[in-house]
């Protein structure tokens, strides 16, 4: 059966760019992208895992760790790798796993025979710390993914974790969030969201970003 929000993400041991990855113990404490491509040395994927290496401060400030994914071989992979750095203006800074015996496709379902009977599609899976499943994305190999879609997403998934709070449609870190429904408690609600909150309906509160300093749009 394939991959559900909130079910652990399968472990594995699998060759990569940088050695022998034993998944979980390689993510640690930390968060984690684990995201498929069809193949080494095309255009899309190319920029693509550009990206990705530029964006390793954003991901490290959100303690967040990359890792792609092709069915092609270690040596491919670090001869294109050369290819990223140089058309892309960086450095591939995370590891790149060789799946060629299809070990990791198949646990985690990123080969779609009716889209491609041997490629990876673009799958994207965010991991939080305790291994959990919390992000499925999948894309088809012409479009490539926007990864700070991903940011957003996991800027949603930590500050939802840590405050009763939802993040509403094409919500960016900063702007207003909504008050979980199931939190009713006037008293509890004063003491969460000392900013106060503005009821449009009883089920739509606004409240300020709990991690911004200011005072909301
Ligand atoms: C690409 O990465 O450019 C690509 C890969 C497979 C099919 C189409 C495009």
């Amino acid at each position: 059966m394939s991959l559900r929000l909130g079910d652990t993400a399968p472990d594995f041991e699998q060759d990569s760019s940088e050695g022998k990855i034993s998944f979980h113990s390689w993510l640690g404490d930390s968060w984690g992208i684990l995201f498929s491509h069809p193949a080494d040395f095309t255009p899309v994927c190319t920029t693509e895992l550009g990206l990705t290496a530029k964006l390793k401060d954003e991901f490290s400030k959100r303690n967040v760790k990359a890792i792609a994914l092709s069915v092609d071989d270690t040596e491919s992979h670090k001869s294109w790798i050369n290819d990223i750095n140089e058309t892309q203006g960086c450095q591939v800074n995370f590891p790149i796993i060789a799946d060629g015996d299809r070990k990791v496709s198949t646990l985690y379902d990123m080969i779609h025979p009716n889209a491609d009977n041997s490629l990876t599609v673009r799958s994207l899976f965010v991991i939080d710390p305790n291994k959990k499943v919390r992000l499925m994305i999948t894309y088809p190999a012409s479009t490539g993914r926007n990864f700070n879609e991903v940011l957003r997403v996991i800027d949603s998934l930590q500050l939802t974790d840590e405050h009763k709070v939802a993040t509403p449609g094409n919500w960016e870190s900063g702007g207003d969030v909504v008050i979980v429904p199931s939190l009713q408690d006037e008293d509890e609600i004063k003491q969460r969201f000392p900013k106060g909150y503005k009821a449009v309906k009883p089920y739509l509160r606004m409240t300020p970003d709990p991690k911004s300093n200011w005072g909301g749009n």
